[in-house]
């Protein structure tokens, strides 16, 4: 059988699978446009996207700012014809500028997480931008569909159901991520899917929802098509490919992970996350590290009690000085052997789910 495209108001991605946004700079133009190429959606990560800017650290939100524009163009120009997205986190301080640029430069899709992004309607309102939350649970898209329904009269043109064995920021509680007792994503995804029922028919729209966190397998995404899932979103399987936009160092550091290097760390956010152990995180197990510059990024972070900046943790390990860096991963990355192509791995899943739907 045939994938299903995966529709997203009038977006047509031929293939069901978004290349889940990777930051600091892990997922930029060149991973998103190749993978918008290859049918799937791509999506740029957002968040201090301006790290290569020469003022970044003095101007830090005109940096990213002009970054975003730089890194959508660019996309623009690999996939003229392709679906290209940005994840804009919740957290982080200039998002409502991030968005209204995004929106500006035409991006398709806006994806955002960490936190709930109450007022995303009213950002894209008046364009033709789909707008998609990431949730982890059918709490919070309910409480987003409300506000959504009751301030905006708009509900989601997509979800995102991120479950527990995600990379980055994960939305449940250490103690959670710790104990036996996962929350399953395939039921989470039901119960989303259930959740958005009312305001589907109110509305007479169809809500793809996208499932997210340890889909590995063209035979994982079966799975998730047959009960109910849209399509998918996968993020750690696109590191190991050619076209990443992480130094060759970061790429390296999930092939030789071993399964066991693979732990939650605290992190400033104040979500936890999912990283390789390494020297920078046995530093931060001993005790706070120093802070020199704040950029002011997030909106609940201060210099004063933050364990770290989680800022220059990324942007060291992203430019391939991984034993000083944060290396977020997501549950699957000691699965990878090798670096391969985007066409490749695309061709891949796609033809290990067409045979597993029969
Ligand atoms: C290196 C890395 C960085 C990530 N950064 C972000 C981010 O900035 N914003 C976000 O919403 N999700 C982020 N994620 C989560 C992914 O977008 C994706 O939803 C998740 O990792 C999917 O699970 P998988 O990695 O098992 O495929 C990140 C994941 C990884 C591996």
């Amino acid at each position: 059988m045939n994938l299903p495209s995966l529709k997203i108001g009038d977006l047509i991605a031929k293939v069901p699978i978004i290349q889940g946004g990777m930051g600091i700079g892990v997922s930029l133009s060149k991973l998103a446009s190749a993978v918008a190429n290859e049918g799937g959606i791509g999506v740029i990560s957002g968040v201090q996207i301006g790290f290569r800017e020469k003022d970044f650290k003095i101007n830090n939100d005109i940096a990213n700012i002009r970054g975003l524009i730089k890194e959508i163009r660019k996309a623009r120009e690999l996939s003229p014809n392709g679906i290209l997205g940005v994840n804009i986190l919740s957290a982080v301080n200039n998002y409502k500028d991030m968005v209204k640029t995004a929106v500006k430069e035409k991006i398709d899709l806006i994806i955002s997480g960490a936190g709930l992004p109450k007022q995303l309607p009213e950002l894209v309102k008046g364009s033709n931008t789909k707008i998609a939350p990431i949730v982890s649970s059918s709490k919070a898209i309910s409480v987003i569909a409300k506000i959504w329904d009751k301030r905006y009269k708009y509900i989601p043109d997509a979800v995102i159901v991120e479950g527990p064995y995600a990379g980055g920021h994960l939305g449940f509680s250490v103690q959670q991520l710790k104990s036996l007792k996962l929350p399953k994503l395939s039921d989470i995804v039901k119960e989303v899917i259930e959740t958005l029922k009312p305001f589907e028919e109110k509305y007479k729209k169809k809500v793809p929802v996208i499932a997210a966190g340890g889909i590995y397998t063209g035979r994982d995404i079966a799975k998730f098509l047959k009960i109910g899932a849209a399509g998918v979103q996968m993020a750690t399987r696109f590191v190991a490919t050619e076209e990443c936009d992480a130094h060759i160092n970061f790429k390296n550091a999930y092939i030789s992970a071993k399964e066991e290097d693979i732990q939650i760390v605290v992190s400033p956010l104040g979500m936890p996350g999912r990283a390789i152990r390494n020297e920078f995180i046995k530093s931060v197990e001993k005790g706070k590290q120093p802070i020199n510059k704040c950029y002011r990024c997030l909106k609940h972070c201060s210099p004063a009690s933050a364990p770290y900046c989680i800022s220059d943790a990324l942007i060291n390990s992203v430019q391939g000085d991984i034993e000083r860096g944060l290396v977020f991963v997501g549950t699957t990355a000691y699965r990878l052997k090798e670096i391969t192509t985007v066409k490749k791995l695309i061709n891949e899943l796609v033809s290990e789910a067409e045979e597993s739907l029969g």
